[in-house]
């Protein structure tokens, strides 16, 4: 879908579809609303008074233009209370408009710059994330693809002259982040047995080539020679080679280096220890951090923040055979630590281990952000809803959580509680790989912050919210690509904003 800006007001402008917003609990029409409602005679507010219309936050109606504008129909899309509104009601606005809209048969819809009390542009680019993140599907296993409901354009009038450039920023800026988003969403609703750890590699290769990034591509045997030992120990039970992906963007003016590892399982089904057929049941979504990191790398070109940014991956599946990592075995990881490996499905921080090691000696960022479905422990804290965020600098977790606010995805602090590191105390290695069931996913954060040493590192674990089961406000059933768009507004913070600086 494209989003375009056209000057003018909203009555004057054609297409199938015009997007009314109503607030809750306001008796009366908003100005446009009474412009449009003028133009059908009071038609628009006889129905929105017979249909009980509140202007709940993403409810919807529609009706007949009867002729008298330049659309066909009209989509009322309800926005909350206008105190409460934010640019996350915006997304949803947006969303449940442009799903109606589709659902209407519409290929053209036009819309004013929804919502109130935040500026133009950040208005402008919620309303174009819940638009095109809204209306995402995944159907290229599907014979039958549902091309007549597809908008084909969202045109946003604006009639003051003096806000046209920054709606147009805005949307712009939406493009990108739905755009990377969305290539996350793919990545992760792909099957494994399409998404491979060459598959992935792949993929970065392309990004690569596309955006003018460094890229570097290690096979096993680079791995074996960087010494990370336990990312390939994880890998020891399967059929498909790892790969090591590095990524690089690196502008001229670059202030900060960041480092963004994700975490690439690309079917994690325990390994020896085997997962049960239920919780196997999305394992094909365990590489969900490195979708984000994949997808943030693809669109920062085009962003252009003034910071330098790597995105590392280490990319395998865990699978059970007869050269598989068994329960006791150690592994000695490219820090030197060596790592008894007592469950080998607490396999995420075997992988992030030896990705955090090399960042720190290939790399050596200012600051290190780890994206991971890691642990059942912070779904089971958090929910479907909310990732965990840990941290060993207090400014790096704001900073983050700050990001993740601006991005509308939910991100909730967890502690780093010292005593339960005693947890992952072994008897024959440096540490072994789990702690008890208590606390499982502060015991997997306290494991990663043994690589990331004094380096200043959040870990962001996704376990619940990578994955949804249900249709949200603007997502499809499966991959949310949950943090993708934090991942953004945090690099977008480090680097000075870039283009968004006019
Ligand atoms: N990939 C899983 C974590 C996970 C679970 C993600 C459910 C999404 C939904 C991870 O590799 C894992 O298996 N973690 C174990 C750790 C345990 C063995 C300490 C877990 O959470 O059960
Ligand atoms: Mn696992
Ligand atoms: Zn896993």
């Amino acid at each position: 879908m494209k989003l375009t800006v056209s000057a003018g007001p909203l009555t004057d402008v054609a297409g199938d579809v015009l997007v009314v917003e109503r607030y809750a609990g306001e008796p009366r029409l908003t100005p446009e609303a009474v412009r449009v409602d003028r133009a059908l005679n009071g038609l628009l507010a006889r129905a929105l008074a017979e249909e009980r219309f509140e202007g709940r936050l993403g409810e919807t109606t529609h009706l007949h233009a009867a002729g008298r504008l330049a659309v066909k129909r009209l989509v009322v899309v309800g926005m909350g209370p206008r105190g409460e509104c934010t640019p996350e009601s915006i997304r949803r606005a947006a969303s449940a408009a442009l799903r109606r809209a589709r659902d209407l048969g519409a290929r053209t819809v036009a819309t004013g710059v929804l919502g109130t009390r935040a500026p133009a542009r950040v208005r402008a680019q919620a309303l174009g994330e819940g638009a095109l993140l809204g209306l995402y599907t995944f159907d290229r296993y599907k014979a039958k693809k549902d091309e007549s409901r597809a908008v084909e354009s969202l045109t946003v009038a604006v009639a003051e002259r003096g806000e046209r450039a920054a709606v147009r920023d805005g949307l712009r800026l939406a493009e990108l982040t739905a755009e990377a988003a969305s290539f996350a969403r793919d990545l992760i609703n792909e099957p494994a047995n399409s998404v491979t750890p060459t598959a992935l590699a792949h993929h970065a290769e392309t990004i690569a080539k596309a955006g003018g990034l460094r890229v570097r591509v290690y096979d096993r045997a680079a791995c074996e020679r960087l010494g990370m030992g336990a990312f390939l120990g994880v890998n020891r039970g399967s059929q498909e080679p790892p790969r090591f992906i590095h990524l690089a963007y690196a502008p001229r003016r670059a202030g900060r280096r960041v480092a963004l590892v994700g975490k690439g399982i690309t079917f994690d089904s325990g390994g020896l220890d085997l997962k049960t057929a239920e919780g196997m049941a999305w394992m094909k979504g365990d590489m969900s951090g490195a979708a984000a990191v994949l997808g943030v790398m693809k669109v920062l070109p085009r962003l252009r923040p003034a910071v330098e940014v790597h995105g590392l991956i280490a990319a395998t599946d865990n699978m059970p055979s007869g050269s598989a990592t068994k329960p006791g075995d150690i592994l000695r990881t490219m820090s030197g630590k060596t790592i008894e490996v007592n469950n080998t499905d607490a396999e995420g921080r075997l992988t992030l281990a030896d990705a955090i090691a090399y960042a720190l000696r290939e790399v050596k960022p200012d600051e290190l952000v780890d994206i991971a479905t890691l642990t059942g422990a912070c779904s089971i804290a958090l929910g479907a809803l909310c990732g965990g965020a840990l941290a060993n600098d207090p400014g790096l977790q704001r900073r983050v959580l700050r990001a993740a606010e601006e991005a509308g995805e939910r991100l909730w602090p967890l502690p780093l509680i010292e005593e339960y590191r005693e947890g992952l105390k072994s008897d024959v290695a440096d540490l072994r790989n789990t702690g008890p069931r208590p606390g499982g996913a502060i015991t997997a954060a306290l494991f990663l912050k043994e690589f990331a040493g004094a380096t200043p590192w959040v870990h962001l674990d996704i376990a619940g919210a990578a994955f949804t089961e249900k249709e949200l406000p603007y997502a499809a059933k499966g991959g949310v690509g949950f943090g993708t768009r934090t991942l953004i507004a945090y690099v977008m913070a480090a680097g000075g904003r870039g283009m968004r600086r006019r």
